[in-house]
């Protein structure tokens, strides 16, 4: 469904030199039909800058990317415009995802009527639709954002998202924002939905935990680089990389530095912060092993 490949963003820092921040380099992946790839990583490492490059919110620095056989960047904006529907972005923070002056029903209805092809009857169908698959009772029709709960809000968001029936959806973070009573309530809410309707996902999240109960695969992120990919029994099972290792014992290894002056170092990005590090890791960048079926891991400690 969604095949990613050396895919990079660098975004330009600094007014008089010419610096940048690699916020994704060199980042590979393929997501199935289907499924759900976690994606977990520490704050800045470059999840929501992946998510965004995924539906070309924003353009890559260089990499490929095909969506269902689509050369995603080739197409053109008229191209792209078809396409778009297909792939849609669920931001940790729904209210700020939706229109304070706008009515859950409208705001629901929006993309309907913007894509065009219903009638005003069809449109309060499909809203009261999906105003139930998403757990909503119809009398929300009528509230404003600021009369929901963050989870209710994030159910709007939702059902926004699944007005336009698409296949794809990128999920960052979706319930960071909410409290922890009905976090559990909307991650279910997210899983069931992708099963019934078939949908492949990319979950975003910083928390291991939250990612476990979300993915088939999960992919882990460091400093713009995926160090560790596979099936998320593997990951919790059989985690190789020492980054993976932290994030699921973060007392298993202590001291860890995270330095900031990682760019432009040519070995390993966790280098500098890596118990096990050894003069060849701060030389050369170590490549993606295949060390189970589908397992893959960048180090060169455990190969
Ligand atoms: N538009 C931008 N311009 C400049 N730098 C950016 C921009 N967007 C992101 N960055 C930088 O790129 C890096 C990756 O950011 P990104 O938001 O993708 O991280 P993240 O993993 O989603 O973090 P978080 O967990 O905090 O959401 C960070 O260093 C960030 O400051
Ligand atoms: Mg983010």
């Amino acid at each position: 469904m969604i095949e990613v490949k050396d895919l990079r963003k660098y975004f330009s820092s600094g007014i008089l030199k010419k610096q940048y921040i690699k916020a994704v380099d060199g980042v590979s992946f393929q997501i199935e039909r289907g499924e759900t790839l976690g994606l977990v990583g520490e704050s800045g490492c470059g999840k929501t800058t992946v998510g965004k490059l995924l539906l070309r919110l924003i353009e890559p620095t260089s990499g490929k990317i095909s969506f269902d056989g689509i050369d995603l960047l080739q197409l053109k904006k008229k191209e792209l415009r078809k396409v778009r529907p297909r792939m849609q972005m669920i931001f940790q923070d729904p209210e700020a995802s939706l229109n304070p002056g706008m009515k859950v029903g409208d705001s629901i209805a929006e993309p309907l009527k913007l894509q065009g092809g219903l009638n005003k009857r069809e449109i309060k169908n499909k809203v009261s639709e999906l105003i139930e698959t998403v757990g909503l009772n119809p009398e929300h029709v009528n509230r404003y954002p600021y009369q929901l709960s963050g989870g209710q809000n994030q159910r709007v968001v939702l059902a926004r998202v699944l007005a336009l029936n698409p296949d794809f959806i990128v999920a960052d973070e979706p319930t960071s924002s909410l409290d922890v009573s009905v976090q559990a309530q909307i991650l279910n809410l997210i899983r069931d939905l992708k099963r019934e309707l078939h949908l492949t996902l990319l979950f975003i999240s910083h928390d291991l935990e939250v990612v476990r109960h979300m993915s088939d695969r999960i992919a882990v992120m460091y400093h713009g680089k995926i160090v560790e990919i596979g099936n998320a029994k593997d990951i919790f099972n059989d985690a190789r990389h020492p980054y993976t290792n932290t994030l699921i014992s973060p007392a298993s290894i202590v001291d860890i530095k995270t330095t900031s002056d990682y760019h432009g170092v040519s070995g390993c990005v966790f280098y500098p912060g890596c118990p096990f590090a050894a003069e060849i890791c701060s030389k050369k960048e170590p490549e993606m092993v295949e060390i189970g079926s589908g397992h893959w891991v960048a180090c060169y400690y455990i190969s």
